[in-house]
């Protein structure tokens, strides 16, 4: 399935789609940079039309370089300093000689890379079995909503980020979510919206 991923380095935010298919027995993974506009619903349709379409057609043209310093060498920025900024991606492409935003498409792919600095309020919020049949997904909605953000994603002012996690481990108590370590229990949509709002307050 080809998938949009909106990515916010600093002010800019850029998107791709994401594909993943098994060539010749090894699982591919394949990025589209579409740009820094997010498309319309009608042009999305065609680019993953035609990013499936030329897959298919010469899929080794559009396999990713396997440069084997760029996983180690964004690791080794991720360790160092808990994430990648716009600048590392920029340093690194000129030491691999590979574009940035080919780079940027690596490290959205793996869900271990963050590209902004931990959020001062880190929300996650469960959609495991029992917290999904609970409704956690319009809870989740609601979030993203209120909060413009998509799960990975950190606001700009770094104040809150969003993360959707499998099973916190207290499904009695679902739906759950967490605000850094504080946990929010038997959420309804009022509670939400309710938290939320008190959550904008917060600086
Ligand atoms: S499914 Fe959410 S806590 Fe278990």
């Amino acid at each position: 399935m080809v998938f949009l991923r909106r990515v916010s380095l600093g002010k800019r935010e850029y998107y791709y789609l994401f594909h993943t298919e098994k060539i010749n027995g090894i699982l591919e993974k394949f990025n589209l940079f579409v740009g820094e506009v997010e498309p319309t619903p009608k042009k999305l349709e065609s680019l993953k039309a035609n990013f499936l379409k030329s897959i298919q057609k010469n899929p080794q043209k559009l396999i990713p370089p396997k440069h084997p310093n760029v996983l180690a060498t964004l690791q080794e920025i991720q360790e160092r300093q808990g994430y990648i900024g716009e600048l590392d991606f920029v340093k690194a492409s000129k030491e691999l000689g590979i574009p940035a935003i080919d780079l940027v498409g690596v490290a959205t792919f793996y869900s271990q890379f963050k590209l902004a600095p931990p959020a001062k309020y880190k929300i996650k919020i469960c959609d495991g079995t029992a917290c999904h049949v609970q409704g956690s997904l319009s809870l989740l909605d609601i979030l993203e909503k209120e909060l413009g953000l998509k799960p990975g994603e950190t606001t700009a002012d770094g104040l809150f980020s969003l993360e959707v996690v499998r099973c916190l481990g207290i499904c009695a108590s679902a739906p759950v979510m967490l605000i850094n370590e504080q946990l929010h229990s038997k959420l309804t949509i009022a509670k939400l919206n309710e938290l939320v709002s008190e959550l904008k307050t917060r600086k």
